[in-house]
């Protein structure tokens, strides 16, 4: 898979310590490559990271990305060939919260880090992982394209479609003709799986209340959301930073890596499905919001990654939840065994 084009190649994932991140990290091992990851600490111990004892198998430097001049200098020392950009505040919550954190992490977090890439002649390809909130919301039923305007109301979504927007200048402006280094911008859905255990997250939310035999409390139960297992997502980014590593210019620019639209499912389906793969559980509405589709629910167009890429989502909605539920219920055992069952996940995974 992906023309082994990882096999013994550097590769900085910023962001490794992150839910998406350590999952990349392990399936880039998995794949041959030298990992460096450049983020800030695990918040827990129960951490993908930390569960899985990524410490011990891939090299780690704790760096806020805000500071350029030591991010430049992580890359000119390690020389990374390819490279993946996660670190972001990535909850919309905490956006409200903290506004000026999440532009300052996730645009000019970004902006330094394309300028490392920049500065850094060993990088070939680099992938750029913003979010479909980084779309105007238009309450369209349609799925939204790669050149659909821009936007997002809140502090994280419009951070997201600055970056969006950084990145495309930077292929305009500097990447675009000498330069070695190709990028890409890539934008997903509502990702879930083993290991995530983020705050005003609905599946970490749901896994805490069944481990205390609580009742899962939904706020917003109707809502619908695009719901993807993150090994599909990661499929996407890898396919492209192999594409971008060996042929170059055309691959470069914005794509979106979002679910069949048969995964836009409600909160309190997933919810349901969740108890049901866990083996018991509870479910308690607040409200009685029990509607299938709301106006404003926003979904990726994907064709472009199907028909140039020939990447599709392979997971239908029960696998999701499945594989998901799966990788929760390891948590109490060995890093050892938790590592083995995210590879045997990722292999599973690549052979359909
Ligand atoms: N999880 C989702 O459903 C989802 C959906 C769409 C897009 N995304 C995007 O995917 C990426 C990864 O998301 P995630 O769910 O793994 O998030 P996460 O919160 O689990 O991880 C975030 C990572 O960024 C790092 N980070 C945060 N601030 C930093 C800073 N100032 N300097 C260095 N590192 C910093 C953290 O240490 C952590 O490693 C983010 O860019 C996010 O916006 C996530």
């Amino acid at each position: 898979m992906f023309d082994n084009i990882y096999k013994d190649k550097k590769v900085i994932i910023t962001g490794d310590t992150g839910f998406k991140g350590s999952w990349l990290a392990i399936w880039l091992l998995k794949l041959g490559a030298d990992v460096v990851g450049i983020s800030l600490p695990p918040q827990t111990l129960r951490d993908n990271y930390v569960a899985c004892g990524l410490s011990e198998r891939i090299a780690h430097i704790d760096q806020d990305i805000r500071d350029d001049e030591a991010l430049c200098k992580l890359f000119a020392e390690y020389n990374p060939e390819i490279v993946f950009h996660l670190a972001a505040q990535a909850i919309v919550l905490e956006g409200y919260q903290d506004p000026h954190n999440t532009y300052s992490t996730n645009f000019m977090g970004t902006v330094n880090v394309l300028e490392a890439i920049r500065h850094t002649k060993s990088v070939k390809a680099g992938v750029f992982i913003t979010t479909d909130k980084c779309y105007e919301n238009r309450e369209w039923v349609y799925g939204y394209r790669e050149n659909d305007r821009l936007g997002g109301n809140d502090p994280y979504s419009a951070s997201k479609a600055a970056c969006e927007m950084a990145v495309a200048s930077y292929i305009h402006s500097f990447l675009n003709g000498t330069s070695s280094a190709n990028i890409a911008s890539v934008r997903a859905g509502n990702v879930i799986g083993g290991g995530d255990w983020g705050e005003n997250r609905i599946i970490p939310d749901c896994i805490r209340a069944l481990e205390k035999n609580d009742p899962i409390i939904l706020r917003n139960p109707g809502a619908v959301r695009p719901w993807q297992h993150v090994l599909e997502p990661l499929s996407g980014y890898l396919k492209l930073g192999s594409l971008l590593y060996s042929d170059g210019k055309t691959f470069a620019g914005p794509w979106n890596f979002g679910p069949s639209s048969k995964n836009m499912i409600t909160v309190k389906e997933l919810a349901e499905k969740v108890v049901e793969n866990w083996g018991h559980g509870s479910i308690l509405c607040e409200t009685e919001n029990s509607e299938k589709f709301e106006a404003n629910v926003l979904h990726l167009d994907i064709s472009k990654a199907v028909n140039r890429l020939k990447w599709q989502p392979k997971l239908d909605f029960d696998d999701t939840v499945r594989y998901t539920v799966d990788e929760y219920k390891v948590s109490a055992k060995k890093r050892e065994a938790i590592y083995e069952q995210r590879i045997e996940h990722i292999i599973k995974y690549m052979d359909i």
